[in-house]
């Protein structure tokens, strides 16, 4: 049986892809629509960024590629043996230049997110009560036009802030995609797997 392979078709599927054939490795070719794909021994799943760590941890796809940022929102009990050094952000918290609300100092603050759980550990960890509005998208938006006093955002150029009137207050925590593993399949499939992550580290290093 072949290893399944968990991907999103968001941001980092170009990088997987260049990295998966600089290590030697088998990729699906096409646009397609088909969400499984064969591609010599390996099976793809192609999911939505968030979902990758969920199914890695149920053990329908022995591995996958994800964000840092979407593991921890989504806090899957998942190996993570490998940064493959690409799709490098952080996510941060911003705020509209010239804000004077002092967040730190608020006891009660309205931050929108895609990310309400590293939201919410983030300000709890600074004795702030947030209150965390999830959004599917767009966040900036939510504190340009007051929905929330700041966002809990990705930041990768900082382009999307600086045109909508947004500033970083403070960074959350850096990110970049990482291989991660069902803790099953690390042991029953272990030389399967210690191929694959072989192959990535000396592609990674070359
Ligand atoms: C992400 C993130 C920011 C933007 C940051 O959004 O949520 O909006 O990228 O990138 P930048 O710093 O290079 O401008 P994405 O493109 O994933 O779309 P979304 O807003 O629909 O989530």
């Amino acid at each position: 049986m072949s290893l399944t392979v968990a991907l999103s078709k968001g941001k980092l599927l170009t990088g997987a892809e260049a990295l998966f054939r600089r290590a030697g490795l088998p990729f699906p070719d096409g646009e397609g629509r088909r969400l499984v794909m064969e591609a010599g021994a390996l099976r793809f799943l192609f999911v939505k960024d968030l979902d990758v760590p969920t199914y890695v941890e149920y053990g329908v796809a022995d591995c996958g590629i994800a964000g840092r940022d979407v593991l921890l929102e989504a806090g899957s009990d998942v190996y993570e043996p490998l940064d493959l050094g690409f799709g490098r952000c952080r996510l941060a918290v911003a705020r509209p230049k010239g804000s004077t609300v002092d967040y730190r100092r608020a006891s009660a603050v309205r931050v929108a997110s895609k990310y309400p759980r590293v939201a919410t550990t983030y300000f709890l960890g600074h004795g702030v009560s947030a209150e965390v509005v999830k959004l599917a998208g767009s966040v900036e938006l939510a504190a340009v036009l007051g929905l929330a006093d700041c966002i809990v955002d990705v930041v990768e150029t900082g382009r999307t802030l600086e045109e909508n009137g947004l500033e970083v207050v403070e960074d959350v925590a850096p990110s970049s995609a990482r291989l991660v593993v069902n803790r099953a399949s690390y042991h029953a499939r272990r030389d399967e797997v210690a191929g694959l992550v072989d192959a990535l580290r000396k592609a990674i290093a070359a």
